[in-house]
């Protein structure tokens, strides 16, 4: 008897890729293609270009099915505890969004009746994302650096840049420690240092368009990802433009916190007046944020303000599991305890249930405690979110300083890179 078949696919555009794996599909028996639901896309990767409509005309159009049902959700399961197929086709590549949580869903699927999977290897090239990163631009390319090296290393280290001189330090210095090459992976566009660096507050009062635009110089003269300190991400409204604006630069990611109000620096904890968004009101704006976005590889980035508004770590895991179910692509979250315990007991109660969602701290006032105990914990990015505005500061200050004291810059130039070092630091001087 004639195996029944099914694949699940979103059909943004027909190409060799997807024609071939549907007619290798079809050959293991009567083929059913669970076309995905623009609802079933929307928070994982970017809008389909078409309409469920549209993209089942293009599918009709095809000699390439037997049956074509609604996939109403980004994962399989469901549809095939349903359909009860004997083969379930999926190209070998799992690295989309959730791919490896999808995977596991599948055959745990698949083994309550019997059923199997068959993977098919994609024709080189011809993966939607293949296709669409060689079409768009270098900063569609850009933002891919993120991922990418979050797929390869599993952990990134990312320092705060408040100018292009610093991200040509970032970009620039690797050291060698026990054997092995270290370096910053990435650049932090931190609210608090650019405010600062402009003499303002961090409250959000030094716009996003301004803070984009000084970025540019930084864009320029670096290729490391940049994740970019959203604030609140504003009202709604606003925010889908920020999220266009930002992926159009080749920004890699927006982390933004579910606070209300007049933004206050979280690291000033219950001193100040600091309002928590309802889960909900937060979880619409992850949700419009993701379905804004132009390209399915801009990450956005929740950060969970309950510890520094003096919360409990399970308020802080149950905001965290709605926004992973709200189709955020990271949790950050934050403290200003010392200790760092809290941060602990919430990573290793988000890592109880979740084993794949990128994780994001600061460490800036638990700083004692490395790197690698947080990587054993399953953090996969650390931020030093202030460091080089902040050390940079007293070294301006005491230099300023000598010179008043002496009326001459003797003093003050044991502070100072030599005129020689400084007129060969950027290329092209001369
Ligand atoms: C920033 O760097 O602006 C941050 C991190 O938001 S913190 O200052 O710790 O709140
Ligand atoms: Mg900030």
């Amino acid at each position: 008897m004639k195996k029944n078949v099914y694949i699940g696919i979103t059909l943004d555009f027909l190409h060799p890729g997807l024609v071939n794996i549907l007619s290798e599909a079809r050959k293991f028996g009567t083929l059913t293609v669970g076309l995905l639901t623009d609802e079933a896309v929307v928070g994982h990767r970017n809008k389909p270009l078409l309409s469920f409509e549209q993209r089942l005309k293009i599918l009709k159009s095809t000699k390439l099915y037997d049956k074509i049902v609604p996939q109403n959700e980004w994962t399989y399961a469901p549809n095939v505890l349903k359909l009860k197929p004997d083969y379930v086709v999926h190209g070998s590549k799992w690295s989309f969004h959730y791919g490896n949580k999808i995977k596991k869903e599948l055959l745990d699927a698949l083994k309550t009746y019997g059923g199997e999977l068959k993977e098919i290897a994609y024709t080189e090239g011809f993966d939607n994302l293949t296709i669409t990163s060689n079409s768009e631009s270098t900063s569609y390319n850009r933002i891919l650096t993120l991922r990418n090296k979050l797929k390869s290393n599993g952990f990134i280290r990312v320092i705060e840049a408040h100018s292009a001189l610093c991200g040509v330090i970032i970009e620039n210095l690797s050291i060698n420690k026990e054997g092995k090459k270290r370096e910053f992976d990435g650049m932090w566009s931190s609210s608090l240092t650019d405010s600062t660096l402009n003499a303002m507050p961090d409250i959000e009062a030094l716009d996003i368009s301004t803070r984009l635009s000084n970025l540019k110089h930084t864009l320029d003269v670096t290729k490391k990802p940049i994740i970019f300190d959203g604030d609140t991400g504003g009202k709604i409204e606003h925010f889908v433009f920020t999220v266009k604006n930002l992926e159009r630069e080749g920004i890699s990611a927006v982390i933004i916190e579910d606070k209300v109000g007049l933004k206050k620096n979280s690291l000033f904890g219950t001193s100040v007046k600091q309002e928590q968004d309802t889960i909900e009101g937060f979880c619409n704006k992850i949700k419009a944020g993701k379905a804004a976005q132009t390209t399915e590889i801009f990450s956005i980035y929740a950060r969970i303000e309950s510890l520094i508004c003096g919360k409990s770590v399970d308020d802080a895991l149950e905001r965290a599991f709605a926004y992973t179910g709200a189709g955020v692509d990271g949790i950050m979250i934050h403290s200003k305890e010392k200790s760092g315990e809290d941060i602990k007991e919430f990573v290793k109660g988000f890592r109880s249930k979740d084993k794949i969602t990128t994780l994001i701290i600061v460490p800036t006032t638990y700083n004692h405690i490395n790197e690698e105990y947080w990587i054993d914990l399953g953090v996969n990015i650390i931020i030093y979110a202030n460091h080089l505005l902040r050390s940079s500061y007293p070294s301006m200050l005491d230099t300023a300083r000598k010179i008043l004291e002496d009326s001459n810059s003797v003093r003050a130039s044991e502070n100072c890179i030599s005129i020689k070092e400084i007129l060969t630091l950027i290329p092209g001087t001369k």
